[in-house]
């Protein structure tokens, strides 16, 4: 059955889509943190459809919310007034902490980041940019030209200059010898060369995500962004942090990426875990930066009613649950673990990012030479120890776990003891 479906997807759906696993599965239903394929094998879903199942499967108040609205009434436009739309957009500016702070919905994060570039050009008059190296932010002309990895980025066609800065990836940057402090001044340098040495200096905008989901969950040192921001501040240049990934507390110290970096962006861009897997994005900015946008402009489907009914049930449940605190704690008490392995196995380079957003990047034994088959090796293993984990990384050579903010104590410790008996067995086999 699975191996006839997989024939009609390859036939039908385009080849630079692709599935994970040698025989891929067919996911049919979910409740909490697990999910069952079409075979009725039970898996514990640490990738959370790509760290957009917040608050786990079928969760009966999100189902609820998006029964009851969609049984009255669907889509109705922007053209008319919604209060749950409203609602959402209070909430949401309240949590930024952008002053005077308006909120505009999209239906995704490549479309989020597509406005927020739009407004941050329009407000600077400017077409320039700057992005990071080892960045992802979409799949749209604007989002593939400021996205660093070549993996990811199809065409470089699109209205921007963008110059590429370094960022959080330190294993395979030419600091990453030095100390924190040290590392951080000398991305703050290279910013500055950049900026003098490519740009005009009337950029528009630096877009970076606080820890690069894509990229493998590259983190920089704390204060990281508040060092580079003071040198965008010299230059008027606004700061966009997309918190596609890191929203929401999946970091676990903070409620947003970007609060390990003591600064308060000039925009917010989110999507992914907001609607808990309905179609959901949007874009935070300061009155003044928002109005920029001189022509009218709408999105059919942002802010949809269905999408927005779950947001609100999922934003109640992040903040009743304190799934933050949950993710801080459980995030801990795997990483710990994860460190301890890492030291036993040559081939795990290190174990890097934050709460449930972590990743184990894998090489050579013996130095930093990406090792894609293992990463395969290990993707593979887990599945067959009934967990699920995704990957990442320049080379896709990364492990990334991000399961629902959800995850309980005794669910971490089975995804990391099938984690530890893949590595076993991958040493093991030499
Ligand atoms: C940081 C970041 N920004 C933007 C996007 C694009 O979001 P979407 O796939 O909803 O268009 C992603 C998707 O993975 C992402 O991780």
């Amino acid at each position: 059955m699975t191996d006839d479906l997989l024939r009609r997807h390859r036939a039908v759906l385009p080849e630079w889509q692709a599935l994970y696993f040698e025989h891929p599965i067919e996911i049919v239903s979910g409740a909490g943190c697990e999910v069952v394929d079409a075979a009725g094998r039970r898996y514990l879903d640490c990738f959370g459809g790509i760290l957009t199942t917040m608050v786990g499967h079928a969760v009966p108040e999100v189902v609820e919310a998006v029964r009851e609205q969609a049984g009255r009434i669907a889509h109705t436009s922007t053209l008319y007034l919604r209060e749950p739309l409203v609602h959402l957009a209070e909430r949401i500016a309240a949590l930024s902490a952008i002053p005077d702070a308006r909120v505009f919905f999209t239906t995704s994060g490549t479309e989020a980041n597509d406005a927020a570039l739009l407004m941050a050009t329009a407000y600077r008059r400017s077409n320039q940019v700057l992005a990071l190296r080892n960045s992802y932010h979409g799949r749209s002309f604007t989002t593939m030209a400021i996205t660093g990895n070549r993996s990811w980025s199809a065409s470089s066609l699109s209205g921007l200059a963008v110059s590429f800065v370094h960022g959080g990836y330190r294993l395979r940057s030419p600091f990453r010898s030095l100390a924190d402090a040290d590392y951080t001044a000398a991305c703050v340098q290279d910013l500055r060369d950049v900026i003098d040495m490519t740009t005009s200096g009337d950029v528009a905008c630096m877009i970076a995500e606080p820890i690069q989901g894509v990229g493998g969950f590259a983190t920089p040192p704390d204060g990281f962004f508040g060092a580079m921001r003071k040198v965008l501040d010299e230059y008027g240049i606004l700061f966009v942090s997309d918190e596609v990934q890191t929203g929401w507390g999946r970091t676990g110290d903070h409620f947003w990426g970007y609060q390990a970096h003591g600064i308060v962006p000039d925009l917010i861009t989110f999507a992914k875990g907001v609607a808990n897997g309905l179609p959901l994005g949007g874009v935070v900015a300061r009155g003044e930066v928002m109005h920029a946008v001189h022509a009218n402009s709408i999105s059919t489907f942002g802010g949809n009613p269905v999408s927005v009914a779950a947001a609100n049930a999922t934003l109640d449940l992040v903040l009743s649950l304190d799934l933050q605190r949950n993710a801080r704690e459980i995030g801990a008490r795997m990483r710990a673990r994860l460190d301890a392995a890492a030291a036993r196995h040559p081939f795990v380079a290190e174990v890097r990012g934050r709460g449930l957003m972590l990743a184990i990047e894998l090489v050579a034994p013996g130095g930093i030479e990406p090792a894609p088959s293992t990463a395969n090796e290990v993707l593979e293993g887990a599945r067959r120890r009934g967990v699920l984990v995704g990957k990442g990384g320049l080379y896709g050579n990364v492990i990334r776990i991000a399961p629902p903010l959800t995850i309980t104590a005794a669910e971490a410790d089975r995804a990391v003891d099938a984690l530890e008996a893949v590595f076993e067995e991958i040493a093991a086999a030499g």
